[in-house]
């Protein structure tokens, strides 16, 4: 390999241009950070699609303290208290941060943010940016901003391949892009690469999140947390493709119901209705689609000839698919939308890993738990990138050490034929027999120098862990386990668990095929 060592100037290196990347960046100003973003700056990742808004305690009547109930409500059990109180806590000021840096929400004819509810949130607390266009509006200011601070290098169209580890620490990546395969010398490394739904067949992500941080971090070492608690949004539109677009809950946060082809409102004796927490409307529905029946949201009551102002880019998705959601309900199916689980980090953002922190989507921090209250996402990645921005500054830093040279540079990774095998696997319902079916494949894809390899590992992990988690909890419902437990436990496991796990139960395979 012919390893370029790129001269940095010392810093940071944060894999990842979305909403966690470039505010960890912005927040480490005006220390030098390189940002390696694999698409075009600002065109590519899940922050770009967020509908819905941002969750914070700013309503007259609403408190942190409130926030911090109906995430542990919505968690079911699984979240770590303390970090649900310190996201909730900082989620207020990280709003005021965001518009500093130029982030135009959406006001009231006061001034004051006006705030939409969406499912299983007590108040309405949800702060939004044109309507239902928050993520587009996030980061048309953050990239303005970045672009516009002197210490951010952004390399664009550069994608990191592979951690560079020795004696335990970080110490460089490799990475792939138009220049070639480069190496970089660096011992802190930041991932903010977002979700995992492109490793599913129907995902509200776009295709190219497909856990690579995920896997850089699993391959370095690095223990993940919660892997096998995955949300699915409950009303994506019902349209054929990979990444059907989102029907926002704010849409029935506007009082928007849910019907079946009949016109029965099958949700209306579920505590909460409509508004259940997600993980409770997306079975609803699944279950009913299992049924034979179709699924519609309802907008024409609740918002009729307001629709398509409320919801713009809702209203646009529809028309583009022959659907008029002011006269007629909207077809809705659940799909893969966020991973509850991720890398497990501390409270400062930190691996298991010695120089590599993670923040955003990819990260397992312990706010969500089972199931994530709609709109804690984004808060999360602007307080998460906040605190590795000051555990990065507090970290002294290692005497620059150029890490040897990978013998073979990875190739870059397809999760296509991962599709169906995690799909069929680790949906909204799981079982045994379909959890086991998956492992052997998947290790040996695991194993091999496939372009699958890395999106295999990822959903080896997401098995394993959803195979071991004998009990149903949240997003993870097992048909063979339905119930719950007395003490829910948060899980941790390593690639190489994963791995032994499927190699425990491979005997099992070859002796029933026998
Ligand atoms: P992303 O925004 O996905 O950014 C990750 C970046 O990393 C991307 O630019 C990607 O190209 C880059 N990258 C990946 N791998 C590499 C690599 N190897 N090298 C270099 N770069 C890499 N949450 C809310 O709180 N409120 C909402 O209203 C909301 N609505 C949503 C609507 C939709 C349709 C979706 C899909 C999600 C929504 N979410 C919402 C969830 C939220 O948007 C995400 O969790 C959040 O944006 C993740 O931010 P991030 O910075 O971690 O990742
Ligand atoms: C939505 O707008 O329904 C998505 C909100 C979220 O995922 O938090």
């Amino acid at each position: 390999m012919n390893a370029e060592f790129l001269p940095l100037r010392g810093g940071a290196v944060i894999i990842g241009a979305g909403l966690a990347g470039l505010m960890t960046a912005l927040e480490l100003a005006p220390r030098p950070v390189v940002v390696l973003s694999k698409g075009p700056l600002g065109g590519e990742g899940s922050t770009l699609l967020a509908q819905g808004g941002l969750a914070a305690a700013l309503g007259a009547t609403d408190s942190p303290q409130a926030h911090a109930a109906d995430t542990l409500r919505a968690g079911d059990g699984l979240c770590d208290p303390a970090a649900v109180e310190f996201f909730t806590d900082a989620a207020p000021a990280a709003i005021e941060i965001l518009a500093r840096l130029g982030v135009r929400f959406d006001r009231d004819a006061n001034g004051a943010y006006a705030l939409g509810l969406e499912a299983a949130h007590r108040s309405a607390r949800i702060v939004r940016a044109g309507g239902d266009g928050s993520g587009r509006e996030l980061m048309r200011a953050l990239v303005e901003a970045a672009r516009a601070t002197p210490s951010i290098a952004i390399l664009e169209g550069v994608e990191a391949r592979r951690l560079i580890v020795e004696e335990s620490k970080i110490c460089g990546l490799v990475a792939s892009g138009p220049a070639g395969v480069v190496s970089l010398a660096a011992d802190k490394v930041v991932i903010a690469t977002g979700g995992i739904g492109g490793l599913f067949e129907d995902s509200t992500n776009p295709p190219t999140s497909f856990g690579q941080g995920l896997a850089l971090a699993a391959r370095a070492g690095a223990a993940l947390a919660d892997v096998e608690f995955i949300q699915f949004h409950p009303t994506a539109l019902d349209v054929a493709g990979l990444s059907p677009p989102l029907v926002s809950e704010a849409v029935r946060g506007e009082g928007a119901i849910l019907i079946d082809e009949t016109g029965e409102r099958f949700m209306a004796d579920t505590p909460g209705a409509e508004l259940a927490p997600r993980d409770i409307v997306a079975r609803a529905i699944w279950r009913r689609r299992a049924a034979g029946r179709r699924v519609y949201l309802d907008a024409r009551a609740a918002l009729g000839a307001r629709f398509a102002t409320r919801f713009p880019t809702i209203a646009a998705a529809c028309v583009a698919n022959g659907v008029d959601p002011a006269h007629e309900p909207i077809p809705v199916r659940p799909a893969q939308h966020y991973h509850m689980g991720g890398v497990a980090v501390d409270a400062e953002g930190r691996s298991s890993v010695a120089g590599l922190w993670v923040c955003g989507e990819a990260a397992a921090t312990g706010l969500h738990g089972a199931n994530r209250l709609a709109s804690n996402s984004l808060i999360e990645a602007v307080v998460g990138a906040a605190a590795v921005a000051r555990s990065i500054e507090t970290t002294s830093s290692r005497e620059a050490k150029l890490p040897r040279a990978l013998n073979r540079p990875p190739s870059a990774s397809d999760p296509r034929s991962i599709r169906p095998l995690l799909s069929r696997a680790a949906g909204v319902e799981r079982d045994a027999a379909s959890l086991r079916a998956a492992l052997a494949p998947l290790a040996a894809l695991a194993r091999s120098t496939a372009p699958s390899a890395d999106p295999a590992a990822v959903a080896l992990t997401i098995v394993a862990a959803a195979f071991r988690r004998e009990h149903s909890l949240g997003a993870h419902f097992r048909l063979d386990f339905p119930q719950r437990p007395a003490a829910p436990r948060r899980s941790r496991i390593t690639l190489d668990e994963a791995l032994a796990t499927a190699d425990a139960l491979a005997p099992v395979a070859l002796a029933k095929r026998a």
